[in-house]
């Protein structure tokens, strides 16, 4: 857990079932809660955002739309202060959380990259036909 109770999640932490890449247990994350990890994802190593919002589990490429940058890059947070949207700790872009659209007048319209995610019995996955796990090596 970091120091704002939100776990970060490290790429040894996944595992590969029937495709999916295991994120965590669903009580891992609260509501207006994050964690993040790196995936494989068509070719690259991406950052990825897993949140829930009013119930529900989504996922975004941690990435903004206005400067290569990690949304949570100067503070480990993704939500504004209100909790109603994503903001980027950069230069505060704020996003629509249900879209990942830029409701800010900077960069109106564009939108965060979706990762496919589901919450089934067993916790949160990446399930994502772009997504691979990361490969290891000792
Ligand atoms: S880099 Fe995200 S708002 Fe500028």
């Amino acid at each position: 857990m970091n120091q704002r109770g939100q776990a970060q999640i490290s790429s040894s932490t996944q595992t590969v079932a029937d495709q999916r890449i295991w994120v965590a247990a669903s009580n891992q994350l609260v509501d207006g809660g994050y964690l993040r990890l790196d995936i494989g994802h068509a070719g690259a190593i991406i950052s990825v955002i897993v949140f829930r919002y009013q119930g529900k589990c989504l996922a975004y490429r941690n990435l903004c739309v206005h400067m290569p940058r990690e949304l949570d890059c100067e503070q480990d947070m993704i939500f504004d202060p209100t909790g109603r949207f994503l903001r980027c700790s950069m230069h505060g872009i704020v996003y629509e959380p249900m879209t990942g659209e830029s409701v800010s007048e900077i960069c109106s319209g564009k939108r965060l990259t979706p990762i496919g995610v589901l919450e089934d019995e067993e916790g949160i996955w990446i399930d994502d036909r772009l997504a691979s796990p990361l490969a290891f090596t000792e």
